[in-house]
């Protein structure tokens, strides 16, 4: 592929000092065009099990698992404080490049340990008055409610729920939900960018082009976007953009990235410990305390493992998985599909009519080795596969394989 080289120079910077080098040689035989040839590039689980939850938190590459250690063990060969600052040039690189991804100003992204952490760095730092307003989806993550609930009891804020069904909902009625539920009091909207039962891409655009009409604010949850799909948040045009790396752009568990925009910091008081001179400056988001160094420092290696593929042919590969799942099942009446079928990557839940669906996510794990993830979608039961690099199309049609035989 046309930037393999660069990868390559890539990984030469962030394995500077890293004894990583054996990576070298397997990189430059891999045919970056060959999906299974890059399947290799993950580890095997070795009880045999294919993991098609990838959703929760993603897959590893190798050389980021080794990247990771290999900067554990350089942290603890001397002191780790001073060999993180040591490292700080790397971190500043690997947060320009996030900034370029998501197509934002470096000065509006703080690196945090996960979408939940960026989420509360908004909510619990707004300044709330009483009957303040939130609109906020059925769809969005238990989460998401849970804070909202606590700050529904702690300032008396009041929620606005937009009911949504996405088997039967068009982009035009979940924009009319919102704007259904929105008043003068209405402070802020949040909305997923994906949904995690479903899968589906939500018109993150439209709500926000809705609620700045209306001088509202709003925070996207884009736990499953960054890493999935490109990402233009300038465009998208929300407040605040939260998002976990670790899940669809394989970083170590622990990585997640907040956007504030630039007007917007100063009146955030985020739980951090930060100085009081800070307060207009992003930098306030990570003072949290000491935490896993080596994540941060290994992010660069995940970039140059992405780029090494390419967003674009990436975005695509997951939702051809996908989409050859679902073809691989629509001859089968009994499979229900969730969501509106159009607007997906690399999510799909579906169920069996007439079946028990825990059972059905039991049998294809003990009798077939495929793990999948149980989804609750107004109270029904749904099983939810998620499709990254790690696996091949041989293992998606021995999925549908086996869900015809439980049929
Ligand atoms: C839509 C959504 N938001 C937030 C989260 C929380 O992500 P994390 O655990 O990385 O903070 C998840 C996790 O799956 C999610 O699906």
């Amino acid at each position: 592929m046309s930037n393999r080289r660069s990868f390559l120079k890539g990984l030469s910077y962030s394995f500077a000092g890293l004894p990583l080098g054996s990576h070298l040689a397997r990189l430059q035989s891999i045919d970056w065009a060959d999906w299974a040839d890059i399947s290799t590039l993950y580890p095997r689980n070795a009880s045999g099990l294919i993991n098609f939850n990838c959703g929760s938190a993603g897959v590893q590459p190798t050389i980021v698992l080794d990247s990771v250690a290999a900067h554990q063990k350089a942290l603890s060969a001397f002191a780790p404080y001073e060999v993180y600052a040591h490292h700080q040039d790397i971190i500043d690189h690997s947060k320009l490049r996030l900034a370029q991804l998501i197509n934002v100003n470096v000065e509006n992204i703080a690196l945090v340990r996960n979408t939940t952490e960026a989420i509360n760095d908004v909510l619990f730092g707004i300044l709330w008055n009483k009957d303040d307003e939130v609109v906020i989806s059925t769809v969005d993550y238990p989460s998401v409610w849970n804070s909202l609930k606590t700050l529904k009891k702690r300032y008396g804020i009041v929620i606005r729920t937009v009911l949504l069904d996405l088997n039967e909902d068009s982009e035009q009625d979940i924009v009319n939900g919102y704007r259904a539920k929105i008043n003068k009091r209405t402070r802020l909207i949040i909305a997923a960018h994906v949904t995690h039962r479903e899968g589906q891409i939500m018109p993150v655009a439209k709500i926000s082009t809705l609620a700045n009409a209306h001088n509202i604010d709003v925070l996207i949850d884009g736990a499953h976007a960054v890493g999935h799909f490109a990402i233009d948040v300038q465009k998208i045009g929300c407040q605040y953009y939260a998002t976990s790396l670790h899940k669809w752009l394989s970083a170590p568990l622990g990585c997640g990235l907040l956007y504030v925009q630039k007007d917007k910091i100063a009146s955030l008081y985020p739980p951090t410990s930060y100085a009081a001179n800070q307060q207009d400056l992003i930098d306030k988001f990570t003072w949290i305390g000491t935490f896993a160094f080596e994540k941060w420092m290994t992010l660069d290696t995940v970039l140059d493992f992405q780029d090494s593929i390419g967003l674009t042919a990436k975005s695509i590969r997951l939702r051809a998985m996908s989409t050859r799942f679902r073809e691989g099942l629509a001859e089968i009446p009994e499979i229900i599909f969730a969501g509106n079928q159009k607007d997906y990557g690399g999510i799909t839940a579906f169920r069996i009519e007439g079946q028990n669906n825990s059972k059905v996510f039991s049998q294809l794990m003990d009798d077939y080795g495929f793990h999948l993830k149980k989804v609750g979608i107004q109270k029904v039961l749904y099983n939810r596969a998620s499709f990254n690099l790690h696996l091949t199309d041989m293992q998606v049609d021995d999925l549908i394989a086996a869900i015809i035989e439980v049929v």
